[in-house]
């Protein structure tokens, strides 16, 4: 509880719109994912801490596309309001193809029945890895949450055929009683070689 007090306030004194902002400052910070003039992908982005903070690493060089069914309003930040299983999202998306960096902290509605909230994690990992391997340059990069669950090791086995490192990692601003873990994967591998 006390972890989630100081990064709701620091969200609120440094106005971030949510507390994950730190989530991905921390990753960031051990992984460098995101550098100035990248072009980078948001899905589930809303409220919009990660979108926010991406904007500030890529500067106005770079650009964030940001992907949600609720609203997401961040000035500089492109806005597609869409469920990332619509059929149009790929051909949408490429319009601001390719991408060095596409990120998912997307998350279904939790149930608090664990196996249940793994699935349905990992269907949404899967999708943004599946569209990840659509707009991604060869070479970029993959950051994705799942709740952590039986099923994890085959999705790092999916991982592995299009990233040159995969690496689960939990934050210090993930909250310690969630069962949320990142798998940060580096180095896209195109297509062509999975
Ligand atoms: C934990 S929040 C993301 C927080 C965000 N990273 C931030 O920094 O503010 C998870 C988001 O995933 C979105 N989401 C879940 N399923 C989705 C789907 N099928 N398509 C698009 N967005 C989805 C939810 O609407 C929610 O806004």
């Amino acid at each position: 509880m006390k972890a989630k007090d100081y990064y709701y306030r620091e969200a609120r004194r440094l106005g971030y719109k949510s507390r994950a902002s730190f989530k991905l400052l921390q990753i960031n910070e051990r992984f460098y994912l995101l550098k100035r003039g990248y072009r980078v992908l948001d899905l589930g982005a809303a409220p919009g801490g990660w979108s926010q903070l991406s904007l500030e690493l890529v500067g106005a060089e770079g650009l964030v596309v940001a992907v949600d069914i609720k609203p997401v309003k961040i000035k500089g930040v492109v806005f597609i309001r869409k469920n990332v299983f619509d059929e149009d999202i790929v051909a949408q998306l490429t319009n601001y193809a390719p991408f060095n960096v596409v990120l998912s902290d997307m998350s279904p509605n939790i149930s608090g029945v664990s196996s249940w909230d793994h699935a349905r994690s990992l269907e949404l990992a899967e999708r943004a890895l599946d569209i990840a391997i659509q707009v991604l340059k060869e070479g970029g990069h993959f950051l994705t949450k799942i709740f952590q669950g039986d099923m994890e090791r085959d999705f790092r086995r999916k991982c592995e055929k299009y990233f040159e490192l995969v690496k689960a990692h939990k934050p210090k601003a993930s909250l310690p009683q969630s069962a949320e873990i990142y798998f940060v994967c580096k180095r896209f591998k195109s297509l062509r070689t999975p």
